[in-house]
């Protein structure tokens, strides 16, 4: 993995691929490894960088995460203004200084892009907004997501998985990809506590974006698992109806992680939407 100063931590990025820059965002509570099985064929078109993002696997929380309580607090626009460092830097290594990129978003990766096109509109070509939504928490879950941060705080995130996996994960993923399974626990239960406490309390205050929607002025791609409990088929739908360039795409046997479920049907279904976007 290759290492870049982002304000004040070092980010932990894999990379591969010539083409456009495609960012990664991963969602709650992974790190990169949720894109593995899909870069090599999406490095074919693009060229993919995939962070563990703020206080997610390798990389370090910093010290910008802390809200006024001094609890660990990472807000989707800290994660977005940390992407959007990333992205410039990358685009003048590669010597395309100021070239907007491309940000593939999974969940909490959706909320940040969202944020992205609403504080820096003019560094994006596009997008693929995954398994997320785009409005807030409700008082209830906000207040559900802050318990779970204490007891995090507390406890560790070793109960995590076990709680969270029945529900990620389509029938069939949980029948016959043992190996997908054993991953997620993986991926969850060797996560930072402070690092996973501070994203969901960021979570917690996302804002509403459902307005932005349709002022979204590039093409993205709304994607989805067939039987996604978290983001069901409907409600993804109307996002890709309200985004006046939206798109859609459907990942059969699939919950709520595609890219590890049905990792060919997800970059099938990314390649065909960007052959048919303009450049
Ligand atoms: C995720 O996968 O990032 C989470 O499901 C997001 C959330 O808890 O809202």
């Amino acid at each position: 993995m290759k290492k870049y100063l982002v304000d004040d931590v070092a980010y932990y990025v894999n990379a591969k691929g010539d083409g456009p820059i495609l960012l990664f965002a991963h969602g709650f509570p992974f790190d990169g490894r949720l894109f593995e099985p899909v870069i090599d064929k999406l490095a074919t078109r693009f060229h993919c960088v995939v962070p563990d993002l703020r206080g997610f696997g390798k990389t370090a929380l910093g010290s910008n995460g802390h809200n006024s309580l001094g609890a660990p607090r990472v807000k989707m626009g800290r994660f977005a203004d940390d992407l959007a460092i990333l992205g410039s830097e990358i685009a003048c290594e590669r010597g395309n200084k100021g070239a907007r990129f491309y940000v593939c978003g999974l969940s909490m990766g959706g909320y940040i892009l969202l944020e992205l096109l609403r504080r820096r509109p003019h560094m994006i070509a596009g997008g693929i907004f995954c398994d997320s939504n785009a409005a807030a928490d409700s008082e209830e879950k906000a207040a559900g997501r802050n318990y779970l941060a204490d007891t995090i705080d507390s406890f560790g995130v070793h109960t995590l998985a076990d709680n969270m996996i029945p529900s990620l994960v389509s029938p069939k993923t949980a029948k016959d990809k043992t190996e997908v399974v054993a991953l997620l626990s993986d991926m969850i239960t060797s996560q930072s506590p402070e690092g996973v406490a501070a994203g969901a309390r960021g979570m917690a205050v996302r804002r509403n974006l459902v307005d932005l929607l349709p002022q979204i002025e590039v093409p993205i791609l709304v994607i989805g698992g067939d039987s996604d409990k978290l983001s069901p088929v409907e409600s993804l739908d109307a996002i890709a109806a309200a985004i006046p360039q939206g798109s859609r795409a459907t990942i059969p046997d699939s919950g709520h992680v595609p890219p590890l479920e049905n990792p060919d049907a997800f970059a099938d279904a990314i390649l065909d939407w960007f052959a048919k976007i303009p450049q």
